[in-house]
């Protein structure tokens, strides 16, 4: 029988003890999964109650440990710590870490970590109005928000809002969109592509088996067609664009007589950049002929930029290389800085089509979310932020380009890619299928996670992306020149570290 003492926490201040209860053996499990107690007991019976919880280990004891048996294991992480505070282009963890930060939580603080005017607005808003549900009336922040996007938005017809919290959700609200405006229900996505992880978005994503595997039977009524990336139509990196848009526009039209009739596709979705894909920009004559496509057969286009827009491949949205305008635009990530709100916008022509109440959500568009992104529109504008982009840029895909063509290197990176900030590097692979024209039977394995694990022990959060061996550069958008010199030198030194390991 176990005896001994609890000391009872108090919950505002975790630590400073405010009562001790006398405890037994049959409390002890109860005790110890309650991180509001401390055991304490005398230092001969600590190791037995340790092995009577299983190795069980308070918060306070091991953070990282209390995470892992208690946060559900269908998340994945890059790094097993505790973050517990971001400035600009670094995050701290509980261990006293500090590290620079080349993933902006998967492109979301773009303007880097807790950015003072961003923060400040959000606060500030904490302290007028926090919620304000959209069924009930409007509210100041949105409507403020509303009038700074329109005069940004990559095409003039786009006038048309309504706020989510994710981006899966506002996908999907594209596709009821979509459904309803044209009457019709197939949907038609990218090989590749990536639209999120909830019921409806996940049948729109097709960049890995991972977010699908085990959850069917996802929505009817999607369809995918190649996106313009060698890989995809197995052919080598240097392939000219124009035979990539020749081959995948004919696949389209192939899907659209063989498999999905035009008269019952409402829809053509795709990121203008393929994110989870591979970082692989879309060419301009293939969304002119995307676009060419729906009007010809009175199909939407929903262009999804959750994570190439807000300034990340240099433009405020991607499309405006292009300048095809989309019928349905989805926002998010990088639109709030952090804070969660996405976005979907159309021509009123079109969402005047939607009967009321079919949109909405309890914290659809929360108030103090939309005042930190009004707060972001401003910093754009006032930081000169798409000018540091395109500077960054050239200097990023330079020292890229310039470590492939190290010897040390040795032919494995065997694509440098991207636009803006939006930058991936592939690595060769002796795992790739025989016919993929990029094989290499003599290049190390797993090169992309092995060299984001060793960036992470060298001081600088990077992360993989697709099921071919790439990095994916995202770092802040107003990162200065020294420190994207520093993050190019990490992961320059673990790329050879890497390869000389192999
Ligand atoms: C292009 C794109 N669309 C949609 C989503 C889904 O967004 P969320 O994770 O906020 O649901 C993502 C997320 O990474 C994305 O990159």
């Amino acid at each position: 029988m176990y005896q001994g003492r609890a000391q009872f926490a108090d919950n505002a201040k975790v630590g400073q003890l405010a009562t001790e209860v006398p405890f037994l053996e049959e409390h002890v499990s109860c005790l110890l999964r309650n991180p509001v107690y401390r055991i304490i007991c005398e230092p001969a019976s600590y190791s037995t109650f340790k092995t009577h919880a299983q190795g069980y280990v308070t918060a306070a004891d091991d953070p990282v440990a209390f995470g892992q048996r208690h946060v559900t294991k269908g998340i994945g992480r890059l790094t097993e710590a505790v973050m517990t505070k971001g400035e600009g282009s670094y995050v701290h963890f509980h261990d006293g870490r500090r590290l620079l930060d080349f993933t902006c939580g998967i492109g979301v603080t773009n303007l880097g970590h807790c950015h003072p005017k961003v923060s400040k607005a959000a606060a500030d808003q904490c302290m007028e109005l926090v919620h304000c549900q959209c069924n009930i009336s409007f509210h100041d922040s949105t409507i403020r928000l509303i009038e700074k996007l329109i005069p940004v938005m990559p095409d003039p017809t786009l006038d048309s809002f309504y706020f989510w919290n994710s981006g899966s959700e506002a996908t999907e609200a594209a596709v009821k969109m979509a459904r309803v405006i044209t009457g019709k229900q197939n949907i038609i996505c990218m090989q590749g592509g990536y639209h999120g992880r909830t019921y409806g978005a996940m049948a729109l994503t097709r960049s890995k088996t991972s977010y699908s595997e085990g959850f069917f039977p996802l929505m009817p009524g999607v369809f995918s067609t190649p996106f313009p990336f060698w890989h995809q139509l197995g052919v080598v990196p240097n392939t000219s664009e124009e035979q990539l848009v020749r081959s995948t526009l004919y696949q389209l039209d192939l899907l659209l007589k063989q498999q999905t009739a035009p008269c019952d596709t409402a829809a053509i979705i795709i990121e203008p950049v393929l994110g989870e894909g591979g970082y692989v920009s879309a060419p301009s004559a293939f969304l002119k002929g995307l676009r060419d496509v729906c009007d010809e057969h009175g199909i939407l286009l929903i262009i999804d930029e959750v994570q190439s827009g807000f300034g990340r491949t240099g433009k405020m949205f991607n499309v405006e290389y292009s300048r095809v305008r989309p019928d349905i635009m989805v926002m998010a990530k990088g639109l709030a800085n952090g804070f969660p709100l996405s976005c979907i916008v159309s021509r009123k022509e079109l969402t005047d089509k939607l009967k009321p109440g079919s949109m909405g959500g309890t914290y659809a568009g929360n108030v103090v979310s939309c005042a930190a992104a009004a707060a972001v529109v401003d910093a754009f504008q006032e930081e000169n932020i798409l000018d540091n982009v395109n500077a960054r840029s050239k200097e990023l895909l330079g020292a890229l380009k310039e470590l492939q063509t190290c010897p040390e290197v040795g032919g494995n990176i065997v694509d440098v890619r991207g636009q803006g900030l939006m930058v991936a590097v592939e690595f060769a692979s002796p795992s790739y299928p025989a016919q993929d024209p990029v094989l290499n039977r003599s290049a190390p394995n797993n090169l992309a996670s092995r060299v984001a694990k060793r960036c992470v022990e060298k001081g600088m959060l990077i992360l993989t992306a697709s099921v071919y061996e790439v990095i994916r550069f995202i770092p802040p958008l107003n990162v200065t020149r020294e420190d994207l010199r520093k993050g190019c030198e990490v992961f320059s030194e673990a790329v050879k570290e890497i390869i000389r390991e192999a």
